[in-house]
């Protein structure tokens, strides 16, 4: 069976990768067009299911016929690509990103459907979420459809809720069987720790680690439910199984934690004797978000297993030894 993983060079990607081959039951291509991917994440040696030469594509999936070129003689697409970065990035270039997103998706749709894979798994992000949803704190955990009526507060999450969209419309006409997991805030490496592109954890950990200003945007009060890269995978894998396809499941864990929280715990394992700086001059984005983990649980039967505490610590090591690495 011949599986192609879009953005498989990015953080979900490669961990997804080095799963999948341990099967040893699957030939692995990976399309990346190494945006916010590395070479270095996907750099397998030894494994007779994927080397760099012969099962990267090193491709910009915003052009069909790259799209085309990669979904040939593919069973499975399990479509990972798409522009991803923090809050700074994501609210200064609103139209490019969702005009990015919005053809990298539908592309590496029509593709697969004409060249008729079987199968395509997809992920949406808890960034779809109307911004009325998420004003409050402790706010009634979300389920899968309160996803509509939309009004997403960035365009990230309009591209999304949108690529959603569409693969229910195609999915619905039996063109292809779909998998869609909305997933939650994802951490852990390999990760963008540079200050362009970083998401909040890794960026936390930069500052700390580089000795900058550790500076938080916003009042810190926000909170976010952040689940650990490998229970993301875990989900994937399992959602992977359903050959005949599974409506949205939302994967993340059911309680939510403030940015505060985040920073103070990364301030302890760093061992720093600093203060954080709140910034309430930048944004902080949607105020709380939880979801309700009902499907994942009973459908995929998939439960978090690393706490918050435990993949704060790998996260921060991990982007110790990076950044001090490659210094
Ligand atoms: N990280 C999160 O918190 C989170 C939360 C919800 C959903 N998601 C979704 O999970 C998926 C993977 O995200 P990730 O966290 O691994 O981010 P990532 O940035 O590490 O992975 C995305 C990959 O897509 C690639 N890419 C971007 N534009 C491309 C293009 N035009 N052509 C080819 N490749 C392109 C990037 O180079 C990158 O390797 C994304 O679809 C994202 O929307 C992520």
């Amino acid at each position: 069976m011949n599986i192609l993983i879009t953005g498989g060079a990015g953080s979900i990607g490669s961990n997804l990768l080095k799963e999948l081959l341990k099967l040893n039951i699957y030939n692995i291509y990976v399309a990346d067009n190494l945006w916010r991917g590395k070479l270095e994440n996907i750099n397998i040696s030894n494994n007779k299911n994927f080397n760099i030469s012969e099962n990267f594509f090193n491709v910009d999936l915003r052009d069909y016929e790259n799209c085309l070129k990669v979904t040939s003689d593919i069973d499975h697409v399990i479509h990972l690509a798409d522009v991803v970065a923090g809050i700074n990035y994501v609210f200064g270039n609103q139209f490019s990103l969702f005009q990015s997103n919005l053809s990298i998706n539908s592309n590496i749709l029509k593709a697969s459907i004409e060249n008729k894979v079987k199968n395509f798994t997809y992920v949406g992000t808890a960034c779809s979420y109307p911004l009325e949803k998420q004003s409050e704190i402790n706010h009634t955990p979300l389920t899968e459809e309160e996803a509509y009526p939309a009004n997403p507060e960035s365009s990230y999450g309009w591209s999304k809720l949108i690529g959603e969209y569409e693969i229910e419309l195609a999915s619905k006409e039996g063109l292809i069987k779909s998998s869609i997991l909305r997933l939650h805030n994802v951490y852990g490496p390999p990760c963008e720790t540079s200050p362009e592109l970083s998401q909040v954890i890794p960026s936390l950990c930069r500052k700390l680690i580089l000795n900058e200003k550790y500076i938080i945007w916003g009042s810190g009060k926000q909170r976010r439910s952040f689940v650990y890269i490998s229970d993301v995978v875990k989900a994937l894998l399992k959602s992977i199984s359903f050959k005949e396809g599974h409506k949205v499941i939302q994967i993340g864990p059911n309680e939510s934690t403030s940015i505060m929280d985040i920073a103070e715990k990364l301030l302890k394992i760093s061992k720093k004797n600093i203060s954080p700086i709140y910034d309430i001059s930048k944004p902080e984005g949607d105020f709380d978000r939880v979801p309700n983990i009902t499907k994942a649980n009973n459908i995929l039967k998939w439960k978090q297993e690393i706490s918050i505490d435990d993949g704060l610590e790998l996260t921060y090591k991990w982007c110790f030894d990076h950044l001090l690495k490659n210094k």
